[in-house]
């Protein structure tokens, strides 16, 4: 009954699951790598919550300014009142930040759907539980699973304007090449006129930024660690998480932000019917957060076929919610 319920409120990509194959193809490179974008299972979710309340990592209450306190302006950029669109949001979470531009929208009377996307089906329940009792009337429809195949789903549903909302820095999770090739496909999935709205963090103090990745508490450090405990139960391996250390880097020059994780000693270790072999020191490659100028922004936009309509900073202006048009 549950499963019937979840649905029908749900479109879910379970088609593939290229988890297995990812992490196996991820540790036999060189150097090793693993995919961020796995972080996410419900620890991972929770982890990341704490992260979001730390003291340190600034990002979220830069973007929460700006939709608290720039809400109108937000509004105004994205909706004109007798044109009707689709606000389709890539890694909604749990909808913290939008739901205050949802609720500005709503009690305009503006005629939209909100379709959250987020791959981890989990958070979705929880964003839908928290909207429905804040925003009753707010016609929404979460798709879950892998950006791209949701978008899909989510272009196809209506023939309606579309603004779709990227935001959090999650853009920064890519390396660039791969940043430039995923703002072209979102323009090649939008029509003239459509929008895209997408969160940077900005290059500023690095100090400010190694600290907010590199937290005492050693939070971010679970966080990374997590993705082998979630390896190990899903795909029946053998990692010891105690084996490995959290190593944070940034460059203030090109701006990334990067985390890795270092193997403390010589170590085998099983993943299903493979053998990962790690020499002391050894790394894996677990994140990319990287910042921006304010020129590599207009040359990404540019790059993919899209221009700056808008941009909209927070008081400290350490951050920017920046909407492009096709
Ligand atoms: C969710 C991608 C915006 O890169 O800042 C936080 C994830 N990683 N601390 C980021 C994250 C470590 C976060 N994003």
């Amino acid at each position: 009954m549950n499963v019937q319920l979840k649905q029908d409120c749900h479109f879910k990509n379970d088609g593939t699951d290229n988890f297995g194959a990812d992490i196996l193809k991820g540790l036999s490179a060189h150097p090793k790598k693993l995919s961020s974008k796995y972080f996410y299972d419900k620890t991972g979710d929770r982890l990341f919550q704490q992260i979001m309340a730390m003291p340190e990592y600034y990002l979220t209450n830069c973007e929460l300014d700006i939709f608290q306190n720039k809400t109108e302006e937000l509004a105004k950029a994205i909706s004109n009142i007798n044109e009707s669109f689709d606000l389709i949001e890539l890694g909604a979470g749990d909808a913290m930040k939008s739901s205050y531009l949802l609720k500005n929208l709503v009690e305009k009377g503006t005629n939209f759907t909100y379709m959250p996307i987020d791959i981890s089906g989990n958070i979705l329940s929880v964003l839908q539980e928290n909207l429905k009792k804040k925003l009753p009337e707010l016609e929404i429809l979460p798709l879950e699973g892998e950006y791209f195949d949701m978008l899909d789903k989510a272009t196809g549903i209506s023939k309606r304007k579309k603004v779709v909302l990227f935001l959090g820095g999650n853009i920064g999770n890519m390396e660039s090449e791969e940043a430039r090739h995923f703002c072209n496909e979102v323009k090649r999935k939008l029509n003239a006129g459509d929008l895209f709205l997408v969160g940077f963090d900005l290059k500023k103090n690095p100090n400010t930024i190694l600290a907010a990745y590199n937290d005492p508490a050693g939070i971010t450090a679970s966080f990374n660690l997590n993705l082998l405990t979630r390896i190990n139960r899903e795909l029946k391996a053998d990692f010891k998480v105690e084996n490995f250390q959290h190593y944070q880097n940034y460059d203030p020059i090109s701006g990334a932000c990067r985390s890795f994780l270092v193997s403390l000693c010589d170590q085998e270790v099983h993943v299903g019917n493979h053998l990962v072999y790690f020499k002391r020191d050894e790394l894996i490659d677990m994140e990319i957060s990287q910042k921006f100028s304010e020129q590599d922004i207009k040359k990404l936009a540019g790059d993919s076929g899209f221009h700056i309509l808008v941009e909209i900073k927070d008081t400290k202006n350490w951050f920017v919610d920046s909407i492009w048009m096709v």
